[in-house]
């Protein structure tokens, strides 16, 4: 393989004096004049010898190996041409690995800003990247699918980033006599931009009910849901949030779809704007007819729909954001709202770059604008917003009873951000640790209780390293000064424990340290009804006392003639499960310890949680005649990555 590279190099010195403009990134529309312009021949000339290179790795049985050697050969390339490692891998690509375009830009094509001198996000990080190191195998294990052997984490520690736990934070505040307030959790709301009512529910592509959404199958009869279904309404909300049922559209005289889209959403798409402004409707509606207020929402991400590669792009992103963000505010007034970002809601799809090294030009228009959007609807102090501004991983706020939120940008330990593998064994590249630790100390000196919200929960989805240091840190903070822990991103109504000490024996009740509160989705996406949920939170010391879920029964609205969604009240997590509990102790860890271990030992708890984890669709799993549940428990009770995957691999095949 040397050999390669060195006769590699030769062509490169022989052509580097001729340098072409830097490309833009590639889509599918320009994918074809990229790869066919070259007008430079010095550059083809370069690029067909990597492919060539790439071609070979292919040859070998040795996938790790071959994973790295593409690597090194990319890096070579990077480190001379950046501009041309697109169009090499993307041509390779396409060409060798047979992949599809939409796959092939979304790996190797993508940069986040149209004029980027570099090239693509992946080029960025050949260039910092070492193949041969911990961070290369970690790269080869996560984003090529598994080529290498999931490397050892290495053990690393931010212990020396705080003073040692003194004896009075060693115990939660039991909640005082003040009473209780009420918080609004909503996630996951993901806007279908392009929803179309009367396209294809029943695609073979990523996500349905697009204009552009196809079966595979040609579909010769009429469609069976004719006469059945009968919500294809033009609708839509009214300035003052009443509902207008628009025209009746023929979705049956298009005999090639099977089963078309209804006003108010499907199964197999994402939310139409229709149903994000019902969702909203119906959270105002509630608070109307109960007389409550909610002192404060959490949105826990995701605003960009799941479409394919090619179809999102950063306009659209933008637009995504900022309808949602204008929706929200439309409908909740002067409640404020403390948002974080999901790994949608940037471009291209999951990438963030540390601020401090030198890609920040690449995401800076995407901070400025969410800290813009928050500051001006008052959400957030001018403050909070220039730190978000500024070091776009997270910020801080004050709530009116003086609880602290710490909002944190989890892309950064997301496994598909091509960027968290850059010096993947170094603690804190984000700088967001630090800034995570330093609001921790100042809240604990004086005792002021703090809520952490997030998107992704680490351990599913998160890298080995960060998710580690993140438990460290809760570990430190609780359970005096951590009062709460949110995330969204799984869709999925769930939460999660923090155990003391690594490994299935250490899930003890005595070890229990905190856990994480997962918020359910808005976008049906996936077989799940569209929910919200509220906490009744105690005034003393913000600890969580109950969880109150909302759903709508997303089929009913198949049927309904074009009417609106009806929500109704799900259950209440304090009675949900058959646990005894005193009244005045919170819904803490100890408490989703009990109700965890339930769902470990029984199949009738196991079953009761999943119909509410997918809030009684009609796609939950059956936990009594297949093995869907089984990892149920492995998820409920771990934290970190290393524990998730060792639960997950120690149950029976
Ligand atoms: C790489 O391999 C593909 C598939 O075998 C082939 O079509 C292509 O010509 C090869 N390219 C080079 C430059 O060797
Ligand atoms: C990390 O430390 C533990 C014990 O403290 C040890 O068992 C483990 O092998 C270490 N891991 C690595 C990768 O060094
Ligand atoms: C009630 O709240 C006030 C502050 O609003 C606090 O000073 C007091 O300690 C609280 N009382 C109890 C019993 O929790
Ligand atoms: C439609 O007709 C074509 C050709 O006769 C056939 O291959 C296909 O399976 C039919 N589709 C359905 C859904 O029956
Ligand atoms: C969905 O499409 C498949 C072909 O891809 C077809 O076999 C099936 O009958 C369709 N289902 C419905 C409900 O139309
Ligand atoms: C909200 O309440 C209004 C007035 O009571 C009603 O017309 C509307 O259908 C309700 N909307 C939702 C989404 O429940
Ligand atoms: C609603 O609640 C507020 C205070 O929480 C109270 O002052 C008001 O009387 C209540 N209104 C109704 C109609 O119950
Ligand atoms: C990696 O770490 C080195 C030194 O610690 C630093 O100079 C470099 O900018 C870092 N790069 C990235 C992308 O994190
Ligand atoms: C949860 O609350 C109970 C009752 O107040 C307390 O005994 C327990 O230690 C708490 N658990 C945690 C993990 O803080
Ligand atoms: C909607 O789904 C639920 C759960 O499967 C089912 O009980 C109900 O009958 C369905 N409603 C309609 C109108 O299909
Ligand atoms: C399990 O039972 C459900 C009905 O409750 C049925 O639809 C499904 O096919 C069964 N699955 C298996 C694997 O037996
Ligand atoms: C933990 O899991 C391992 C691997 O399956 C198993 O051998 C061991 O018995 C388990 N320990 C406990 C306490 O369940």
């Amino acid at each position: 393989m040397i050999i390669f590279r060195s006769f590699f190099l030769t062509i490169l010195a022989s052509s580097s004096l001729v340098f072409s403009v830097p490309q833009d990134s590639i889509t599918e529309e320009n994918l074809d004049s990229v790869l066919n312009s070259q007008n430079k021949q010095n550059d083809d000339t370069v690029i067909n010898s990597v492919v060539s290179q790439l071609n070979q790795t292919l040859s070998s049985n040795d996938k790790c190996n071959s994973c790295v050697e593409r690597l090194l050969i990319g890096k070579t390339l990077a480190n001379t041409r950046p501009d041309l490692v697109s169009s090499a891998f993307t041509k390779w690509c396409l060409e060798a690995k047979g992949l599809s375009k939409s796959t092939c830009i979304e790996k190797y094509g993508l940069s986040t800003v149209y004029n980027s001198s570099q090239g693509a996000n992946f080029a960025d990080m050949l260039v910092e990247i070492n193949p041969l190191a911990y961070e290369g195998q970690l790269y080869c294990y996560y984003k090529e699918s598994k080529s290498c052997p999931k490397p050892a984490t290495p053990n690393i520690t931010v212990s020396h980033m705080w003073p040692p736990k003194s004896p009075q934070h060693m115990v939660a505040p039991e909640p005082g006599m003040n009473g209780t307030f009420n918080v609004l959790h909503i996630s996951d709301l993901h806007i279908e931009l392009d929803y179309s009512v009367g396209s294809e529910t029943n695609c073979t592509d990523t996500i349905c009910c697009t204009p552009f959404s196809k079966n595979s199958v040609k579909q010769n009869e009429t469609s069976s849901y004719n006469g059945y279904w009968n919500s294809f309404f033009n609708s839509s909300y009214n300035e003052d949030f009443s509902f207008s049922k628009g025209d009746l559209i023929n979705v049956f005289d298009n005999s090639s779809i099977f089963a078309p889209a209804t006003s108010f959403g499907n199964y197999e798409c994402d939310s139409p704007e229709l149903l994000i402004n019902a969702s909203l409707n119906s959270v105002i509606n509630y608070t109307n007819q109960q007389n409550i207020t909610f002192d404060f929402s959490l949105f826990t991400g995701d605003m960009v729909d799941h479409d394919a590669a090619e179809r999102i792009s950063l306009e659209t992103t933008i637009q995504s954001e900022e309808y949602i963000f204008r929706d929200i505010k439309s409908r909740l007034g002067s409640i404020p709202v403390f948002p974080v970002l999901g790994n949608h809601d940037t471009f291209p799809y999951a990438e963030l770059a540390p601020e401090q090294y030198s890609y920040s030009n690449k995401f800076t228009w995407n901070a400025e604008l969410m800290a813009d959007i928050w500051e001006d609807y008052g959400w957030v102090t001018p403050e909070a917003a220039q730190y978000a501004r500024k070091h776009y991983t997270g910020y801080a706020v004050e709530t009116r009873l003086g609880l602290k939120v710490i909002s944190l940008n989890s892309n950064t330990w997301y496994l598909k951000n091509t960027y968290s593998y850059l010096n993947a064994t170094q603690p804190d590249n984000f700088g967001q640790f630090e800034f995570l630790i330093e609001e921790l100390l100042a809240s604990e000196a004086k005792n002021q209780r703090v809520w952490i919200t997030a998107h992704i929960p680490p351990a599913s989805a998160g890298l080995p390293i960060p998710a580690n240091i993140l438990a460290e840190i809760i570990e430190r903070f609780s359970p005096s000064t951590i009062a709460g822990i949110f995330f969204g991103h799984t869709h999925e109504d769930q939460f999660q424990i923090l155990y003391a000490g690594s490994g299935n024996d250490t899930k003890t009740i005595n070890n229990v340290i905190n856990n994480a509160f997962i918020g359910p989705s808005i976008t049906p996406w996936g077989g799940i009804n569209p929910s919200w949920r509220y906490y009744e939170v105690d005034k003393t010391t913000f600890s969580v006392m109950n969880v109150h879920n909302f759903y709508t029964p997303l089929n009913e609205t198949y049927t309904n003639n074009g009417h609106e969604p009806q929500w109704k009240h799900e259950y209440a997590a304090r009675n949900a499960y058959n646990v005894s509990w005193p009244a005045t102790s919170p819904l803490n860890g100890t408490f989703w310890h009990l109700v965890a271990e339930q769902v470990k030992d029984s199949v009738d708890v196991r079953q009761l949680y999943e119909r509410y984890a997918k809030r009684l669709s009609p796609y939950v799993s059956n936990c009594y005649n297949s093995t869907d549940c089984d990892g149920d428990y492995c998820f409920l009770s771990t934290f970190r990555v290393d524990d998730y995957d060792s639960c997950m691999a120690a149950l029976p095949k």
